[in-house]
């Protein structure tokens, strides 16, 4: 039986028998104890901070006496007046065991440390990124033994990382040999290797120890706006979060007209492919000056998209996805370098990491909520649904999992409304509507206080009330169906109806005023027989789809259900019910996952195993083409009332009672959506 000493790591429970003078970083890389160090055991990074803990541990069976780990030494003391070590800490590289001992791993000091996430319900991510850092010393060359400074580098790491093989291209190699010398032969490397790599690439070198950090870029390009977050890939922290509009919204508003574009126009593909490009290169300049960080940092990049956005970003036509049989080009993963792309103003060596489409309409955003959502681990059925211009939705369990995606348009986001914003300062977001009065009283974003609060009109006297958004404008259209100003149909009533003067004549319709500001030169707010068209035309698609994954799935309904999408995160879910977007479900079983696509750029930028884990995942979805389902044109007609034509809803009965009165005075016959051309967008 060994007399060495033992040593006890929390809170991984990992223990070893080790020599005396075995360093803390040694006995930890034996025993797979995952302790971060970037200068492999030199005293200079400070990643490999541990806290030895001292006394009795009966559950470990060890006593700690003072002195179970050597002296303090000077390299500590050195690193402690020049950064600071927090009290108790010690670093493992420079500590060596002297007696039995209990190590903990703070979770700073973990390499595959958990990230959590918000949500309280959410998992958490581990971290395992595709690049990170490392810290070598090079042999200096020697006439007797004529070797290249590429070969000596890569021999270091093999010898001091374990790191079989590199590359490195032109511009890196144009770099080479003056970082080397100016760090003195000790340099730092960020190595990236990709889940199907077999060589790892060097995509930045810096003389000695760089400190500046490492970043990656998770964005979620969608038809409308583009979002990203700059993410910390030691940490996973998340630096700083930008949006900017989709450019290509001048060649057209949905995907259809753009892919029309590209028809119409020779070149017109790449001109849009141009525009989103640019827009990505100020995006990743202006998001880099938020965080106040150097731009080059950022060395990788996850983009999650539609199929259409995809083959744009990519530079492919997306022409074969405006037609039957909706070819994609690929609906492979992609990883390339992020130059091939035009993307210039990060890293010029930075990786692009692209998931992978699930169909010919279902992107790879839909992959991305699939990632975030873990459907298919779910015990019970649950239905996702990602609110955007385009709505991806998903139906599953641990049994099976489907997909399709349905062309909602842009008015979910207060686009074609004719009070329509995008969601800023100024923007009604909520509002209630009172059953026995009729009068409306609303919150817009800047300001906590309800319209009819004191000092709401001094906390909007910057902003003003501008318009309405789109949680705005679902709330509306749903609370006039509560108070009866609408109909099931979707018609809004006369005044004389309605009882009330705020439902005004406009054309051969109705409108209803919200907001009148005109007097001062302000706004004008209404809802118009126009905007409820457009929402129902928006909602029908979103439950058409959803009906005809629970028709294949063969169930009449959901056990709960998800809002995703950055606008998810604002509907209520009351409202979201009353208008029938969604199909009927207890109350409490609605939630938002706010960006869940954002949420799997963001996976899978921090831990490459979700790659592989996401593109098998894929492989096992089973796609719904809803253009091409007769049974869907069904759906979205029974689906044009409010809340659904023949759809019971019992668990919306036990919240609230719709009134049920008929505005049918021949004006409007029928509800307009079901005239209208559906677009997919
Ligand atoms: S491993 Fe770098 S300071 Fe210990």
């Amino acid at each position: 039986m060994t007399t060495d000493p033992l040593v006890v790591f929390t809170p991984s429970g990992k223990r070893g028998h080790f020599p005396v003078g075995t360093p803390i970083l040694t006995a930890a890389r034996q025993l797979g104890v995952d302790l971060d160090s970037v200068c492999g055991g030199r005293g200079i990074c400070s990643k490999c901070q541990i806290t030895p803990s001292y006394g009795e541990f009966p559950k470990h069976g060890v006593t700690v006496s003072e002195g179970a780990l050597s002296e303090w030494n000077a390299v500590e003391q050195r690193y402690d007046d020049k950064r600071g070590l927090k009290p108790g800490r010690r670093l493992g590289c420079q500590a060596s065991v002297q007696g039995d001992v209990v190590i903990d791993v703070p979770p700073e000091s973990q390499v595959h440390r958990q990230v959590v996430r918000k949500a309280a319900a959410a998992r958490a991510i581990t971290m395992d990124p595709a690049t990170r850092l490392y810290f070598v010393v090079v042999e200096e060359p020697d006439m007797h033994s004529p070797t290249g400074d590429l070969e000596r580098l890569e021999r270091a790491l093999r010898e001091q990382w374990d790191i079989e093989a590199v590359t490195a291209d032109l511009t890196l190699m144009s770099k080479l040999q003056p970082v080397l010398r100016k760090g003195k032969w000790e340099v730092t490397v960020a190595l990236h290797k990709g889940h199907k790599d077999s060589v790892a690439r060097i995509v930045e070198i810096w003389p000695g120890l760089h400190e500046g950090g490492l970043y990656g870029l998770a964005i979620d390009l969608g038809s409308t706006t583009i979002a990203a977050h700059l993410t910390d890939l030691e940490t996973g922290e998340v630096k700083a979060s930008s949006g900017l509009m989709n450019p290509q919204i001048r060649f057209g508003e949905d995907l259809m007209s753009r892919v029309s574009y590209s028809m119409m126009n020779p070149g017109g593909d790449q001109e849009m492919t141009k525009a989103v490009r640019e827009a990505i290169n100020d995006l990743v300049t202006s998001i880099a000056e938020e965080a106040g960080i150097d731009a080059s940092l950022i060395v990788e990049t996850v983009f999650v998209c539609n199929p259409v956005m995809h083959h744009l970003l990519l530079g492919l036509d997306p022409v074969e996805l405006g037609q039957a049989p909706f070819a994609l080009a690929t609906s492979e993963s992609m990883s390339l370098p992020a130059r091939d792309m035009d993307l210039t103003t990060m890293n010029p060596r930075a990786q692009v990491y692209i998931l992978p489409c699930i169909a010919g309409h279902v992107g790879a955003d839909c992959a991305a909520v699939a990632l975030s959502e873990e459907p298919g681990k779910s015990q019970d059925l649950v239905l996702i649904v990602d609110v955007g211009t385009n709505a991806e939705i998903l139906l599953g369990n641990t049994s099976r999992v489907l997909a399709c995606s349905s062309p909602t348009g842009p008015a979910f986001e207060g686009a074609q409304i004719s009070s329509g914003q995008r969601a800023a300062p100024g923007a009604i977001e909520r509002i209630e509507i009172d059953p026995v009065t009729k009068e409306p009283r609303f919150r817009v974003i800047g300001s906590d206080k309800w319209s009819d609060e004191d000092g709401f009109d001094q906390e909007i006297a910057t902003t003003g009330i501008t318009g309405i958004c789109g949680s705005g404008i679902i709330e509306a259209v749903a609370e006039m169906r509560i108070a009866g100003l609408l109909d099931e149909g979707g018609l809004i009533g006369s005044a004389e109806q309605t009882g009330t003067a705020r439902c005004v004549p406009e054309g051969r319709t109705h409108a209803y005023l919200i907001h009148d500001a005109s007097a001062e030169g302000g706004p004008r707010i209404t809802v118009t027989q126009g905007d409820i068209r457009a929402i129902q035309l928006a909602k029908s698609a979103l439950y058409a789809g959803a009906r005809l994954l629970m028709d294949e799935m063969n169930v009449e309904k959901v056990d709960r259900v998800v809002l995703a999408g950055a606008f998810g995160a604002h509907i209520s879910t009351k409202h979201a019910m009353v208008l029938g977007m969604i199909p009927d479900a207890p109350l409490e079983k609605v939630s938002s996952a706010g960006n869940a696509a954002g949420t799997g750029a963001r996976i899978a930028l921090c831990n490459i195993g979700s790659r592989a884990e996401i593109e098998r995942v894929v492989r096992e979805i089973t796609k719904i083409e809803t253009a091409i389902e007769p049974k869907f044109q069904d759906h979205f007609v029974a689906a044009n009332a409010i809340p659904h034509k023949t759809d019971p809803f019992p668990e919306l009965a036990l919240v609230v009672t719709l009134p049920n009165p008929s505005f049918n005075t021949g004006g409007e016959t029928e509800a307009g959506g079901g005239r209208r051309r559906r677009r997919r967008g």
